[in-house]
């Protein structure tokens, strides 16, 4: 999968995808991300990005010009699957749209500033407005890797058997059970006696047991759907 992300701060979404399974996807081929400075793509003097907001008020917008220019330079090389802005008004993301997104092909991100972008952008190019939940940011960097993560862990060959998407919280509505590792007893604290008794099906009725006891008690709202 290609990523393009648009944003005013390119060094912020160095970091994380220098590490780990992000690095990983990219050496292996799965992920090829591509970072846009929008300032590079202002045909203006001072190469500004943003203005003062018709009818006034505080706060700048973003300008058409680069955004525009940028997304249509790359609309030139190849086609895209969609065309994502991260905002605060956006759908809030689940794992449902995770698993979608990871079947495309190319997609481009727009990470917004100050009070965000020119409408008009939203009308002309963007297909899908996404938010990571019910708080306002800085800006869309963050969420942009937030998305850009729960979306490549998902793409088939990113990840190994042990760290495996499939039993992940969310996978099923459900939020995952709790998990132990050495030692079994922990000043007194044991580990449940069914993950040592080698019965696959009885830690497996435990492991949904504990899943719908986490799911009822902090997100009974995965429940009702
Ligand atoms: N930009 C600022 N806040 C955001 C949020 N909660 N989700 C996505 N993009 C944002």
């Amino acid at each position: 999968m290609r990523i393009d992300v648009l944003t005013i701060l390119p060094h912020l979404l160095e970091s994380p995808f220098s590490d780990s399974i992000m690095k990983r996807a990219q050496e292996k081929g799965h992920l090829e991300l591509v970072i846009h400075n929008i300032r590079d793509y202002s045909t203006h003097r001072q190469r500004s990005v943003d203005d003062y907001q018709y009818g006034g008020g505080a706060g700048m917008v973003m300008t058409i010009q680069p955004i525009a220019d940028c997304i249509e330079q790359l609309q030139e090389e190849r086609e895209y699957d969609e065309i994502i802005y991260m905002t605060p008004e956006g759908k809030r993301l689940d794992q449902g749209t995770c698993n979608q997104l990871s079947g495309s092909k190319n997609i481009i991100i727009i990470c917004g500033h100050y009070k965000g972008i020119d409408q008009r952008l939203r009308d002309i190019y963007v297909t899908k407005e996404i938010s990571i939940g019910d708080y306002v940011l800085s800006g869309g960097e963050l969420a942009a890797a937030v998305l850009v993560d729960a979306v490549v862990r998902l793409i088939p060959g990113v990840l190994n058997n042990e760290t495996s998407a499939l039993t992940d919280s969310f996978q099923d509505n459900l939020l995952a059970p709790p998990v132990y590792t050495r030692p079994e007893d922990y000043k007194g604290h044991k580990v449940p006696e069914v993950l040592l008794s080698g019965n696959e099906k009885k830690i497996q009725e435990w492991r949904f047991q504990k899943s719908i006891e986490n799911t009822k008690k902090n997100r009974p709202d995965l429940l009702e759907d």
